[in-house]
């Protein structure tokens, strides 16, 4: 693991689009997994930014969201879909087909969950899986619990989360009651994992996933176990490391 801090966000994202766009820049045809939230905002803003540049193109790339909720309109503000589209897709050269987020609106959502698993397994091996991480330890949205599923999967989502996620919305009872995520045997197969993290609302939870037990009640905890595991933490979110 190797868990970098910047003392500022603009480090921090500068550092996480330099990490994405070099991988992009020397292998063109990577497949990303993609993370919504707060955080990677800044990270995005900055490979939009090297994009108009010219300093890379993603017409090569294949990307996989994390995440996406269930019964949401797409283009509902708050749609992990609209989300994509206002921070990254609709500024750069990914076609729209290789652009790939769970359909929440799916009239059969176990059929879309098993299409999904298909789509992933067929571009190969994702090689970036960037993460941000909840208050709770969720990773995407597979919240803690007894057992954690391997595959995409639909999930309820912990109360926590969508008080968390209630900023976004008008109030928490606006936040959807369930997503489609993908599992954490599929986080997990990434080549590299890049785990996101700002603010000292995280730090204990920095703390738990990084260096306490290995367990399901704490999803991000799982991540210990990956061989590639990046982290990049301001000086808030790390503020409870040892
Ligand atoms: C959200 C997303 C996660 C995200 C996490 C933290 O609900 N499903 O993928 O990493 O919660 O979000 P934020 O970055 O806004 O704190």
């Amino acid at each position: 693991m190797n868990i970098l801090t910047f003392d500022s966000g603009d480090k921090l994202n500068e550092a996480g689009a330099n990490i994405i766009a070099g991988l992009i820049q020397t292998q063109p045809t990577a497949v990303l997994g993609l993370a919504t939230g707060g955080t990677p905002v800044g990270i995005y803003e900055r490979l939009v930014s090297g994009f108009r540049r010219g300093l890379l193109s993603f017409r090569g790339v294949t990307a996989f969201n994390l995440d996406e909720y269930v019964g949401l309109d797409r283009q509902h503000p708050q749609s992990y879909y609209s989300y994509m589209q206002k921070h990254l897709f609709a500024h750069i050269d990914l076609p729209a087909e290789q652009a790939h987020i769970p359909d929440g609106n799916a009239a059969d959502l176990q059929a879309e969950c098993e299409r999904y698993d298909r789509l992933i397994a067929e571009a190969g091996q994702i090689d970036l899986q960037l993460l941000g991480i909840g208050h709770n330890g969720h990773i995407g949205f597979n919240e803690p619990a007894h057992a954690l599923i391997r595959g995409t999967h639909v999930v309820d989502l912990a109360e926590e989360t969508r008080k968390a996620n209630a900023r976004f919305f008008g109030s928490a009872d606006e936040v959807p009651k369930q997503a489609i995520t993908m599992g954490v045997g599929t986080i997990l197969k990434a080549k590299t994992i890049l785990l996101v993290v700002r603010g000292a609302d995280k730090a204990d939870i920095v703390r738990r996933a990084l260096t306490g037990p290995i367990t399901t009640e704490c999803p991000a905890s799982l991540l210990q176990t990956h061989p590639h595991l990046v982290v990049l933490l301001d000086k808030d979110a790390a503020g409870r490391l040892p």
